[in-house]
């Protein structure tokens, strides 16, 4: 990697959230079935969460399967779901023995009990690692998490004057984790899926062109570089001191 790249990284996402799309699209360039597309992209999370904690990113999450993706046709969705499981069989202990520590969000129960508890173990093995915080969205969307956390603040009994901001953000799956600084969409489609819907608001969106599979350590730098030369504002003005 070129260090005067590296040099230009003068702002370190704390979170960054990667919606990974395009793996059908990389896979039907080959002439190969979508699966292939899956596999290849699976492939890459080692590559990218390593790239990520090399560059100082403290929580990574992917999005991986969409509560809209159930209406794929059942060979791709039982495909991603077999992925998942082997990705867990083969990558946990690497990740564990580099210091990554392994969350999911979204809906776990409606994987089945075997994958399930799959997933719920590798939770448990990592849940002390300080490296690297990956946390996976599988079964995951943005307005379900919205749905699921009102309907856990009604059955708690919260009386209405004692909604705000931080008592929602506590009942969503994300609770405890901060939100996105930047959301990367691959394959240059822009839109957001129902991904991070509550959290996202004030993220940085960047939309690199290349298809997940593709999305290597080197487009990484390149889409944190452009995340360094963001001005965040959060609505209010530059810091005059940055301006100089
Ligand atoms: C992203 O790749 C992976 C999932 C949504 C599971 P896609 O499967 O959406 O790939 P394209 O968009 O068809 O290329
Ligand atoms: C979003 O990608 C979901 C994931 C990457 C898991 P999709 O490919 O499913 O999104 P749409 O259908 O193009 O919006
Ligand atoms: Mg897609």
């Amino acid at each position: 990697m070129e260090a005067h790249k590296i040099s230009e990284l003068t702002k370190i996402p704390l979170h960054v959230a990667i919606i990974m799309d395009g793996n059908g699209r990389w896979a039907a360039q080959r002439g190969l079935p979508r699966l292939a597309g899956h596999r290849a992209g699976t492939e890459n999370l080692r590559t990218v969460i390593s790239a990520a904690a090399d560059f100082g990113v403290k929580y990574i999450t992917f999005y991986a399967f969409s509560t809209e993706n159930w209406k794929r046709p059942e060979d791709e969705v039982k495909g991603l779901m077999r992925l998942l499981s082997e990705f867990i069989d083969r990558e946990m202990i690497k990740l564990h023995k580099q210091g990554a520590r392994l969350l999911h969000i979204g809906h776990l129960e409606g994987l089945g009990p075997t994958l399930e508890k799959k997933v719920r173990d590798a939770i448990e093995l990592t849940k002390d690692n300080k490296t690297i915080t990956v946390i996976l969205a599988f079964n995951y969307g943005g307005r379900d998490e919205i749905i699921t956390a009102i309907k856990q603040m009604l059955s708690e009994g919260v009386p209405a004057d004692e909604v705000n901001e931080d008592l929602i953000s506590k009942h969503m799956f994300t609770a405890g984790i901060p939100d996105p600084d930047l959301v990367i969409r691959t394959s240059g489609e822009q839109r957001t899926s129902n991904f991070l819907v509550w959290q996202s608001v004030y993220s940085e969106w960047a939309f690199p062109k290349a298809y997940w599979p593709d999305f290597n350590k080197e487009a990484l730098l390149e889409t944190l570089i452009e995340y360094s030369q963001r001005d965040r504002r959060f609505g209010g003005l530059t810091d005059p001191k940055k301006q100089e």
